[in-house]
């Protein structure tokens, strides 16, 4: 079934074993600029799992956008030790590595110091996204920044890289060159198409000039900025055969968004609500104009979906940031005849994009070992098996759970409800959201795998205790909603796990007192309206989601905007009398008082669920608690407690 995908292609003079690659992406393992042992095993870890091959991260190239914290910096020597360790540590693996060269322009949201940077670009226009106006590049710091890119290209190729990919994609610095609307100037780089893609030719035939011809050079453009005054895609697919033409380019890679938009950026990022695979049509357009191969990435998390891009000839090769990130063992899984066992990605956007956009290393939620696999090490099996009891079902129960029984412990779980999942059945359930139940789906089948004897509708009792006689005792009972402490006469008041549920049905005129900011408020709003009840969305933060990743959230938004929810930011809700829902503003501290309101639905602080005063009483086991059953938080935090507290066991 997987015959094509799993065929070697040459880019160039790489050959790559099969046609999967992990596309590049800050990682923030980086340490000041430089590779780090934890960025090694990261990619040692998907080498391993039998990806083609590797496009390290975005490098900058040049002191105007440099900042080590967050990028490798390869303007300077220091880069080459390191990536050439990476390099053989992966290419022992099969897999060959590539780096990718990258300047924003004007794209700029970091500091060194907390003060806001001067930011260049082609011209003076601003940006959408970090509102931020850059200084037109003289004519000389053009000439200077190819320069820039040659010189650490000749890095890359010192470090023994097996190639380099220039990023002339996203709206960032080169797109920002190709593009009129962003291209003002009027030298040899501004006005005609000629001109305007100048920047990228004299980069590109330069980088090869410097590189020889025993290394591969690729191209990552857009074809679809999904943005306004984005640069049209037949305009990218002539500069892609002026390329071409000049005979230096060995692959094309096609991604979709840009950075200078929130719509654009959403498409860069593209959470579970875009459709899978969606770039594919934009490769198969340019596939039909160049002859180089063509790859493409972007949500692309199943293998049968990659075999019909690949099959169907829409591109050579496919992408899996993300895929990879929740399960660096796709492709061996894949090959082996494992399909059904891969951990798919639900496009959740938490720890991977999440934890890069907030300075803080890639992540999985589902799969915590994700960017830890240096600090943590491997899984070692236990030195002496133990009798372990789970009692929760929800994700950090089941990844508690799983872990034990993989290291060699006999593991029992008891879950109180006639399925597994804890609010992640909840979540799921949300209009537009039922990918996100893959979470429970990936940890039930691993359950089954590793052999933890599960007990439904059970709560266990101190017979339990006695008839297994556990050695340890997980307590991971999650957490259960509550109201807030408000006086309400006259107006019906339900909690949103009840509407979403389906337990508790409002009347036509919702007040949503959302004090979590987080998928609650968002989703129930959506749901309700969608449902046809006329919704105000009073949020205790500065936008409704503020707690969730923010490119989900600003999809979301743009959902509510669309089915009329009308939203209002630091509302802290008081109490509710005869059709009247009361708030205060939380920094102006006046009222804000909602007329005709038939059911204010709450999504307040859930409390924990942890009484297990009997467990003291009844044997002599070690006892640890996990998760919401702690203190609320998220699927994240869930799952790696689960895993940090078996990994000890
Ligand atoms: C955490 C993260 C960081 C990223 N950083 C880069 C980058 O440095 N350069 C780049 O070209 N794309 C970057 N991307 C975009 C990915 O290469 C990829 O195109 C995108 O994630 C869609 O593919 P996926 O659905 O397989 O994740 C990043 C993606 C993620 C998830
Ligand atoms: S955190 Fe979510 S989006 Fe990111 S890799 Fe894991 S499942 Fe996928």
């Amino acid at each position: 079934m997987y015959e094509q995908l799993l065929q070697p292609l040459d880019l160039g003079p790489t050959r790559v074993p099969n046609r999967i690659f992990n596309p590049p992406h800050g990682t923030t393992l980086g340490h000041h600029g430089v590779v780090s042992d934890d960025l090694i095993a990261y990619h040692q870890a998907r080498a391993r799992g039998g990806v083609g091959l590797i496009i390290m991260e975005s490098m900058t190239v040049h002191p105007s956008y440099g900042f080590e914290e967050a990028f490798l910096y390869a303007g300077s020597d220091r880069i080459i030790a390191g990536l050439n360790r990476l390099a053989e540590c992966c290419r022992a693996e099969g897999t060959p590595v590539f780096g990718q060269l990258f300047h924003a322009g004007r794209g700029v949201r970091l500091s060194h110091d907390g003060s806001r940077p001067l930011s260049y670009s082609a011209s003076d226009m601003p940006d959408e996204r970090y509102r931020v106006v850059p200084v037109p590049m003289p004519n000389e710091m053009v000439w200077e920044l190819v320069a820039s890119y040659v010189d650490a290209a000749g890095r890359l190729v010192d470090a023994d890289l097996d190639g380099v990919e220039i990023l002339a994609s996203m709206g960032y610095l080169i797109a920002q060159f190709l593009n009129p609307q962003t291209n003002r100037r009027e030298d040899e780089f501004g006005g005609s198409r000629e001109n305007r893609v100048r920047f990228l030719r004299e980069i590109i035939n330069r980088c090869r000039a410097r590189m020889g011809t025993h290394k591969t050079l690729g191209v990552r453009i857009t074809l679809d900025e999904k943005t306004a005054k984005g640069l049209p895609a037949d305009e990218v697919i002539e500069v892609c055969k002026l390329l071409e033409g000049d005979g230096n380019i060995d692959y094309f890679s096609v991604i979709s968004g840009s950075s200078s938009s929130p719509e654009g950026w959403i498409h860069v990022f593209p959470p579970m609500s875009v459709a899978q695979g969606f770039v594919a049509a934009d490769a198969a357009r340019l596939r039909q104009a160049v002859t180089r191969p063509v790859l493409v990435a972007g949500r692309i998390n199943q293998p049968q979906l990659a075999a019909q891009i690949v099959d169907s000839g829409q591109a050579d090769m496919v992408g899996m940031a993300r895929a990879l990130i929740a399960d660096p063992d796709f492709v061996n899984k894949m090959a082996q005849g494992q399909a059904e066992d891969i951990r798919a990605c639900v496009g959740c956007n938490q720890a991977c994009v999440g934890h890069r956009l907030a300075h803080y290393p890639v992540s999985c939620i589902q799969n915590p070992h994700s960017g830890r696999e240096h600090r943590l090490g491997k899984m070692q099996p236990a030195a002496t098996p133990k009798k372990v009891l789970v009692i929760g079902g929800g994700p950090a129960g089941m990844k508690a759970a799983v872990v034990a029984a993989q290291r060699g412990h006999e593991v029992e779980l008891h879950e109180r409800d006639a399925r597994l999942g804890g609010q992640v059945n909840l979540a799921e359930a949300l209009p537009g959201r039922a990918e996100f139940g893959g979470v429970t789906t990936n940890l039930q089948r691993e359950l089954r795998q590793a052999g933890v004897r599960l007990h439904l509708n059970s709560i266990p009792d101190e017979a339990t205790l006695r008839d297994f006689a556990p050695d340890h005792v997980v307590i991971a009972t999650g957490a259960v909603t509550r109201l807030p402490e408000a006086e309400v006469d006259g107006v019906d008041m339900v909690d949103a796990w009840s509407v979403i549920r389906g337990d508790a049905r409002p009347g036509k005129n919702v007040v949503i007192a959302d004090w979590s900011c987080d998928w609650n408020g968002l989703g129930v709003a959506e749901k309700l309206a969608r449902d046809g009840h006329y919704v105000r969305l009073l949020s205790g933060g500065s936008v409704a989601g503020e707690s969730i990743q923010a490119i989900v959230r600003d999809h979301w938004i743009g959902v509510l905007h669309g089915l009329g929810v009308e939203m209002i930011p630091y509302a802290r809700f008081y109490g509710a009398i005869d059709g009247s829902a009361l708030f205060q503003h939380m920094t102006g501290g006046e009222s804000i008082v909602c007329e005709n309101v038939d059911t204010v639905v709450s999504c307040y602080a859930p409390r924990s669920l942890r009484d297990y005063g009997w467990a003291g009483k009844t044997g002599s086991f070690e006892i640890a608690c996990i998760g919401d059953a702690v203190a609320p938080r998220t699927v994240e935090e869930a799952v790696l407690e689960g895993l940090r507290l078996a990994w000890e066991i």
